[in-house]
């Protein structure tokens, strides 16, 4: 069924993606993390959760949630999607606006999304799971795909173990589910405890179709030991990659250790840099802002003296006082972490 449409492997020969977070993973930040793609090597780019009844009255570009450059390439907006109207009538809009793929959300445990069965509520209902997933990749040219967690929320009568899970994606595939993405932590873990990457493996070991792993990923040595311990195709990096943009050309397996923290240091500042020049070139002031001082949330504990890179950033009212912020804390060397507690 969805053998004409072109494969993850196509769509994104780079080993290393950026994984989907809501406020972070627009365009500025993915036009600076490209940056740091190895020479010639494409990635697939997911955006931040977008609302399928939002997006057939949206203008194109009309906020940074739906901005789109030309010059990218890789282009997977996620969706938030269980409607059979709502994606009639987005997907043609999202193929318009330049997507080389779209991921479907069944993820996301938070009420505002568990409230109209979105996200990880879809993993209650394998049927009509399924179905979202016919309804999108039968009106899509471009793959369909789905990014999870290894258990949702179960209804009554239902246990949500592993052959659950099974089950579930394997209907999911049959529905047309190009390729799968795991975070294998449970709905109500949200984002604490460990992610469990064996369940990756057994799903690798079980399942026809490419499996995208993702979780708790912190070190080059990480992207690693999760390619080998789960066989997974890709390997998803969320929060650390806001902070270590190099992650994202670590060969897996090729033994290159991880760039010294000071250099480390130097690279986070080269790729805040890069953020800030595309937010001037595309953002509005307030929205720019407001979007730099969340990706300094989620990078300022791999940073020494990030709270007081946090202060700066807090403390600037326009983007010269940003950039003179950046361009003074980025002129004193220091280091970046290996590793956080993962908290946020
Ligand atoms: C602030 C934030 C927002 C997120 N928003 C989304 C989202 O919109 N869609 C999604 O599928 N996952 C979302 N996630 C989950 C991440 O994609 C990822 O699965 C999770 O952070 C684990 O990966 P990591 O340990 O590499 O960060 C979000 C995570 C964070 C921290």
């Amino acid at each position: 069924m969805t053998s004409s449409k072109p494969s993850l492997e196509e769509l994104c020969p780079n080993p290393v993606l950026l994984a989907p977070m809501v406020g972070l993973t627009h365009y500025a930040v993915r036009a600076a993390l490209a940056d740091f793609l190895p020479e010639g090597k494409r990635a697939l780019w997911m955006t931040e959760m977008l609302n399928s009844r939002r997006i057939p009255s949206q203008k194109p570009n009309e906020n940074p949630e739906i901005y789109f450059h030309d010059a990218e390439n890789g282009l997977c907006p996620q969706l938030l999607a269980n409607e059979e109207e709502f994606i009639r009538l987005s997907v043609p809009r999202l193929e318009a606006w330049g997507s080389r793929a779209i991921d479907i959300n069944m993820g996301c445990p938070v009420k505002k999304a568990l409230k109209h069965n979105y996200g990880v509520a879809l993993m209650g209902d394998p049927h009509y799971a399924a179905e979202v997933v016919r309804m999108t990749a039968s009106r899509a040219s471009v793959p369909v795909s789905v990014k999870l967690r290894a258990s949702g929320i179960p209804q009554e009568g239902q246990v949500h173990d592993f052959d659950y899970l099974l089950r579930f994606i394997g209907g999911l595939v049959e529905a047309g589910a190009s390729w799968i993405t795991l975070h294998p932590r449970s709905a109500g873990q949200l984002r604490k405890g460990a992610a469990d990457w064996s369940v990756i493996a057994r799903l690798k070991r079980e399942l026809p179709v490419p499996i995208i792993g993702n979780g708790d990923v912190q070190i080059g040595e990480d992207i690693d030991r999760m390619k080998e311990q789960s066989g997974c195709d890709r390997v998803m990096v969320g929060r650390a990659l806001l902070a270590k943009p190099w992650l994202l050309r670590h060969v897996p397996g090729a033994g290159v250790p991880d760039p010294d923290p000071y250099e480390q240091h130097e690279l986070y500042g080269r790729f805040l840099k890069g953020v800030l020049r595309r937010m001037k070139e595309a953002y509005p002031v307030e929205a720019g802002l407001r979007r730099m001082r969340f990706l300094i949330v989620y990078s300022k504990a791999w940073v020494e003296f990030g709270e007081y890179l946090y202060g700066r950033v807090m403390a600037a009212q326009d983007y010269e006082e940003l950039e003179a912020a950046l361009e003074r804390f980025f002129s004193t060397r220091q280091r970046i972490l290996e590793r956080t507690s993962l908290r946020n």
